[in-house]
């Protein structure tokens, strides 16, 4: 066996001049680490066990026979990030620009068979020029077997996909179906057409970063869920977002030490302005309830009128869905929708209790949103919520007005604690929308208009503009005093820990795509 390894090595060194130093370089003067320089930041130390180092591509056409290189692209095997296991490929852009052979693929294929056979995560580290051009459809059929597996493991395992490089042409829809995707700025790029295509199909004229850098899908497209400066910060972030999830969709999350204290947070009851349309930050309620340090938000620059992350609640992994009154009155939109719709469903995926924080005025008007799909994209978020099993507390800390108010995890879709803060609405509309409609007449008819609607809004939010007729219903189980709200959810996640509930035997939803 040496004997053959030393004669492949022979080969590569003569394939490569200066024996492949110079890709290396050349990859770190693109501010890129290598395939394996990326697996030792990773992987806990002295962990990583490779799988398929001796695998060579198959391809003889076009001068391959010529160039053979041991791995053949990409190094994959498995070990441990603090401890626990996870399955791991690294795609080695000095090699073919880390394009995708056919043996390439089998070698992914076989750690993402492992790691559902075992049940744990897989990590993807993309950086790769796309199909291996010289093998045609075997490559082709290589991508495909991929995203077979992708879908097939799609909740059963979390997938997580970090883009290091080029990720272009069908590339893109293995990251698309894992559970969440990370880019490096500035050095990785998705696009399923890159720059030239689309000059000469729409005249554009645009960057590949414009296109398809790691800004473009944090903030427009919302491909990304993360965006780091550089790789060290992203694979940091890697091993922080797993710490947040179980193994795989039997198991729980990994929970921390935590003895229960005075966990009132008296901050809690002044962060809402006394103006009920004036602005505030969600987050600042975030970070009083969840346990210090511990919000990580998921999609941050993506749909911004709604905030969703991971944190932990009492030492226990929870995922959080927020209004965010500080963009558009925190009011649901398409995207917002869909933000959200996503994250509930990883959550329940993989056993993770979800919170949900409301202060929402309805959804968004307009042509703009009913021309797009308000209708279908608004059903996503009511379907995913409805749907999932996991334990679901609700907290209205201010507005909820409309169809909204159901669709933020209200009781009637299966919340099982609803609170509600002192000041909050809950109604159809907002007081003056309302009032504006069923006392139509009276105003029409009155001496001082503005003083008659000044009146009757009055009276209608003295009727509606408070949580108490839905607390008499039992839609809200107990108004509380904002500064209890990390007391009161600690108990009743802890209440809820042992949640069992069966969806109705069927082969899968159906939900508004
Ligand atoms: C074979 C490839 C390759 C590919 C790059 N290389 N892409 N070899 N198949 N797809 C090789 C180059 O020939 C070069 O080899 C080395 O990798 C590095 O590439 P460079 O071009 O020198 O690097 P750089 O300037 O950084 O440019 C990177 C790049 C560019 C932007 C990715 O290489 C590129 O445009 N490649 C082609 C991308 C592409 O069209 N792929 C197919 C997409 S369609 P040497 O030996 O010269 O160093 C697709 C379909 C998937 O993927 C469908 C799934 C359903």
């Amino acid at each position: 066996m040496k004997e053959y390894i030393d004669n492949l090595n022979e080969r590569r060194k003569k394939a490569l001049p200066g024996g492949g130093q110079n890709r290396i370089d050349s990859q770190h003067s693109k501010g890129k680490l290598t395939a394996r320089e990326r697996i030792g930041l990773l992987m806990d130390a002295g962990s990583f066990e490779e799988i398929g180092m001796l695998v060579e591509h198959r391809g003889r056409d076009f001068g391959m026979d010529k160039e053979i290189y041991l791995g053949d692209g990409v190094v994959t095997g498995y070990g441990t990030i603090n401890g626990r296991m996870v399955y791991v490929f690294s795609q080695d852009f000095t090699v073919f620009g880390g394009s995708l052979s056919e043996t390439h693929a089998e070698k992914i294929c076989k750690i993402m068979d492992l790691a559902l056979k075992n049940g744990a995560p897989v990590i993807g580290l993309n950086d790769s020029g796309g199909a291996r051009i010289q093998e045609g459809v075997v490559s082709l059929g290589g991508y495909a077997d991929i995203f077979y597996r992708n879908t097939i493991a799609s909740g059963v395992i979390p997938q997580i996909s970090a883009i290091m490089g080029p990720c272009a042409g069908g590339a893109v829809y293995s990251p698309a179906i894992t559970d969440f995707t990370m880019m490096v700025e500035q050095t990785s790029y998705m696009f399923v057409t890159g720059p030239n295509v689309v000059k000469t199909v729409t005249h554009e004229d645009v960057t590949s970063e414009e296109l398809g850098g790691a800004q473009a899908h944090a903030s427009k497209s919302g491909v990304t869920h993360f965006t780091y400066a550089n790789e060290v910060e992203c694979i940091n972030g890697i091993k922080k977002l797993l710490s947040y999830m179980p193994q795989n969709c039997e198991e729980r999350a990994p929970s921390y030490q935590f003895e229960e204290a005075d966990e009132s947070r008296p901050k809690l009851n002044d962060i809402i302005p006394p103006n009920p349309n004036q602005p505030y930050d969600i987050r600042d309620i975030i970070t009083e309830i969840a346990d210090a340090d511990s919000f990580y938000e998921v999609h941050k620059d993506y749909a911004d009128n709604i905030v969703v992350g991971f944190a932990r609640l009492g030492g226990r992994s929870i995922g959080i869905v927020a209004n965010q009154p500080a963009v558009l009155a925190g009011v649901l939109d398409i995207n917002s929708s869909k933000k959200g719709a996503r994250f509930v469903r990883f959550c329940d995926c993989f056993n993770i209790p979800l919170l949900t924080l409301v202060d929402v005025p309805g959804f968004l008007p307009g042509t703009d949103q009913e021309w797009h799909g308000i209708i279908t994209n608004g059903a996503k978020l009511l379907f995913a919520f409805s749907e999932a099993t996991v334990p679901k507390l609700t907290v209205i800390v201010r507005k909820a007005y409309g169809g909204a108010y159901d669709v933020m995890n209200s009781k009637h879709i299966g919340a099982d604690m609803n609170y509600a803060w002192p000041n909050a609405e809950i109604a159809v509309m907002g007081a003056k929308g309302a009032a504006e409609i069923i006392f139509k007449k009276e105003i029409a008819g009155a001496e001082n208009r503005e003083e008659k609607l000044k009146e009757v809004i009055d009276i209608y939010a003295n009727n509606f503009a408070h949580p108490y007729k839905a607390a008499a219903r039992g839609f809200v189980d107990e108004v509380i005093e904002p500064s209890q709200t990390r007391t009161k959810l600690i108990r009743a996640f802890r209440m809820t820990e042992n949640k069992a509930v069966k969806l109705p035997r069927k082969k899968h939803g159906n939900i508004p795509l």
